[in-house]
């Protein structure tokens, strides 16, 4: 036990200062101090609302107010002490402006309690982070798009189970990402609008007596409405959690796109060049460049979704209506969120600096018999074949160029005609990776005209 005095906050039935163990695992404010800004808004809001509903007097609300853009000067400045013993930020906060204006920082508190106001915060918080990441997924989209451009009829081997499959274009595999990317950047959008709500004036859980306005300090933060029923505002982290649902997918396709860059930048592939601004070099080996920055990226999403099932676990089997549980919620998000803007500005910077090597993709698009599949096709459309039967004909030539040593495109009429006598030398004119892109005309598909129209419907929706 430590002699120390109750808290001031709320200590009046307490005779003794709590333990130190006690004040360890019970102090936020070494991590919600974050919620600084945030705080001092919503307490800004409050307090008007308070005058203007007659509940504080006018000239109270007002020195409230200044006072706590006194303190948040104090915050921004680094000048302001936190105290452990007032436990987190909306504690320290309150006391400080005790200090600064006096005993009219008594009545901020009425008519609200910690519970609305750190949800209230935090809100406000995940809400920037919600804003923030929308930026940086238009900003990487763009970057995919303007690497799409270049390359839009750029022919690079396309793949399945990383076996060659059929030839596609640099433009084409590009927009895959541009979809996935644009897909989060919708979800974040949803996110945000289905979490507008304030939760600010449901008190501690069921509301209060005093006459107040919950719209108006709902519109003060900028929500959309106030949340419907106190007891759901005060427990409800969903918001949290579904950010934290958009950030892991968004990490996910981070991680696999990093993927692609880890392999294409080894000397292996060749298929892009990293800029020296995002590689690094070994401290033994001259000669390397590493992709460090793919690499981090690739294992983001590990804390992103582990921050994800951890605070799902915490709110698991949580009852109505606020429990102290509820406040392992921040860190996970704080950790989250900053690694998902780091790992995507990595990303944009990345995409923006690479080159492509347009050469090294063409002639790893010609191999792995990568144009089989259009051979199988031409005996269809061409002999009427069944495509079963295409299919086994087209295998049996893949086998013979590869005892040969050769590409599909190598073998001689003869030998065609060997698997099929009705082979002609049309079937020629299909073998080569130009051709087996232009053809694959269908809506989405690889060839470089479809590929503008995705690149031009993607320029048109961002604007
Ligand atoms: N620091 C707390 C949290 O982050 C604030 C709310 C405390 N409410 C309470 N009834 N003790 O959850």
């Amino acid at each position: 036990m430590t002699n120390k005095t109750s808290n001031k906050m709320w200590g009046g039935r307490f005779a003794a200062g709590p333990d130190a163990i006690m004040e360890a695992i019970n102090a936020s404010i070494g991590f919600d101090k974050r919620l600084a800004s945030q705080d001092i808004a919503g307490s800004r809001a409050h307090a008007a609302m308070l005058a203007a509903q007659g509940i504080i007097e006018t000239n109270d609300a007002e020195v409230i107010r200044e006072g706590l853009l006194t303190v948040l000067s104090e915050i921004e400045a680094g000048s302001f002490e936190f105290s452990a013993a007032l436990e987190d930020i909306h504690m320290n906060v309150e006391a400080r402006l005790k200090e600064v204006v006096g005993e009219s920082a008594g009545r901020l508190h009425t008519a609200r309690s910690r519970n609305d106001q750190v949800a209230t915060d935090f809100k406000l918080w995940v809400r920037d982070q919600l804003d923030a990441a929308d930026g940086a997924l238009e900003a990487l989209i763009r970057a995919l798009l303007a690497q799409a451009e270049v390359g839009a009829d750029w022919v690079m081997p396309g793949f399945t189970h990383l076996q060659t499959a059929q030839p596609v274009t640099w433009g084409h595999h590009m927009m895959a990402y541009v979809e996935m990317f644009g897909r989060d950047l919708s979800r974040m959008r949803d996110a945000r609008a289905r979490m507008n709500e304030s939760p600010l004036g449901a008190a501690a859980l069921a509301g209060t007596s005093f006459p107040i306005d919950r719209e108006m300090t709902a519109q003060a933060l900028g929500f959309g409405r106030p949340a419907a029923n106190s007891l759901d505002a005060v427990s409800d982290r969903d918001f949290a959690l579904e950010f934290l649902g958009a950030a892991s997918i968004c990490a996910m396709h981070l991680s696999r796109f990093a993927e692609e860059l880890v392999i294409w930048s080894s000397a292996q592939f060749r298929f892009v060049t990293l800029s020296d601004r995002f590689s690094t070099g070994s401290s033994i080996m001259p000669q390397k460049k590493n992709p460090d920055a793919a690499e981090l990226i690739r294992a983001k999403v590990g804390r992103i979704f582990g921050a994800n099932v951890a605070l799902m676990m915490v709110m698991k089997g949580l009852p109505l209506a606020y429990s102290k549980d509820m406040q392992e919620d921040k860190e996970q998000v704080f950790d989250a969120a900053d690694n998902l803007m780091l790992a995507l500005a990595a990303m944009d910077g990345m995409v923006r600096d690479m080159t492509a090597n347009r050469t090294q993709l063409a002639a790893a698009a010609g191999s792995g018999f990568s144009t089989a599949t259009d051979l199988a096709d031409w005996l269809v459309r061409v002999l009427g074949l069944p495509f079963r039967d295409a299919h086994h004909i087209t295998g049996s030539l893949v086998a013979l160029a590869e005892k040969k040593g050769c590409d599909l495109p190598d073998l001689t009429l003869e030998e065609m005609q060997s698997a099929h006598a009705d082979i002609t030398d049309d079937v020629f004119s299909v073998l080569g990776v130009e051709n087996s892109v232009n053809s694959r005309m269908s809506y989405g598909g690889t060839a470089p005209a479809q590929v503008r129209a995705q690149i031009a419907r993607w320029k048109e929706k961002l604007g």
